[in-house]
């Protein structure tokens, strides 16, 4: 199964040159096979990226959208970003429910859920996070996710459809995040266990959409190839690694599963 590979720059790089040149790092990559590759860029930086990614086969995605999507001459909502919006601009992807948005922001699992109906009527595909503060026992993890799963994903696809591949769950137990405290990554082992219940858990709500589930947390080029030999972590989100050269040689590493 082809792999999808996300690289979620959060706030950088500081220039719209330098998110310029580093896109164009990934960019330049030839014989993709199947891999997707999808940066998540700085709201900003959408509309030159989409623009150069017309020459490769790089999508982008938005780091975050608001709930609503007001009509023409509603949008009281200073500051923020519809659904709508990025749809219309050519983005195909958004990120929702990072947990630094949920730990910083305060974002709640009740706004996260709204987000992601708004996103899924306005035809973007949604990379949802999810994933434990900490790490007691797997047993502890697989109880915090499910509760997480069961309220982002409230009324969904029950009451709003969702179209084969417009989700995808992004494993990321914000311990292992690389700038988080004494972080490390989670050994493969433990992602595939949670990796696997996460798809059983979905499996009787998403029918036959088999949502792709991906891995994130202090992922690099040297231990992606742990996480993508096992055929059911499909992917991963790459932070801290996507700005550095070191994204293309993970790019490369994910070829070969793909
Ligand atoms: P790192 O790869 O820097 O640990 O970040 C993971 C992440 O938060 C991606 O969304």
């Amino acid at each position: 199964m082809p792999k999808i590979i996300i690289a979620n720059w959060k706030m950088a790089p500081p220039s719209l040159q330098e998110a310029k040149k580093l896109f164009g790092e990934t960019a330049k990559i030839k014989n993709l096979n199947d891999t997707e590759i999808v940066v998540a860029a700085p709201f900003i930086y959408l509309e030159l990226l989409i623009n150069l990614s017309k020459k490769s086969k790089i999508k982008l995605a938005a780091q975050d959208v608001l709930w609503e999507n007001p009509p023409v001459g509603g949008g009281a909502y200073t500051g923020e970003i519809s659904p709508n919006m990025l749809k219309n601009l050519g983005v195909e992807y958004v990120i929702i429910g990072h947990s630094e948005r949920r730990q910083n922001l305060k974002e709640t699992d009740e706004m996260i859920n709204k987000k992601i109906i708004a996103s899924v009527k306005a035809g973007l595909k949604v990379i949802l996070c999810v994933g434990e503060p900490k790490r007691n026992s797997i047993k502890q993890a697989k109880n915090y996710i499910k509760k997480q799963l069961e309220k982002d994903l409230k009324g969904i696809p029950n009451n709003y459809k969702l179209k084969t591949n417009q989700l995808i769950i992004a494993y990321e137990p914000v311990w292992a995040i690389s700038t988080n405290k004494n972080a490390k990554p989670d050994t493969p082992e433990n992602a595939l266990q949670m990796t696997k219940f996460i798809k059983n858990f979905l499996k009787p709500k998403t029918y036959n959409l088999k949502p792709k589930v991906i891995y994130g947390g202090s992922v690099s080029s040297k231990n992606i190839e742990g996480f993508l030999r096992h055929e059911e972590i499909e992917g991963a989100l790459v932070g801290g690694a996507s700005l550095t050269s070191d994204f293309v040689k993970i790019i490369k590493i994910a070829q070969k599963y793909s």
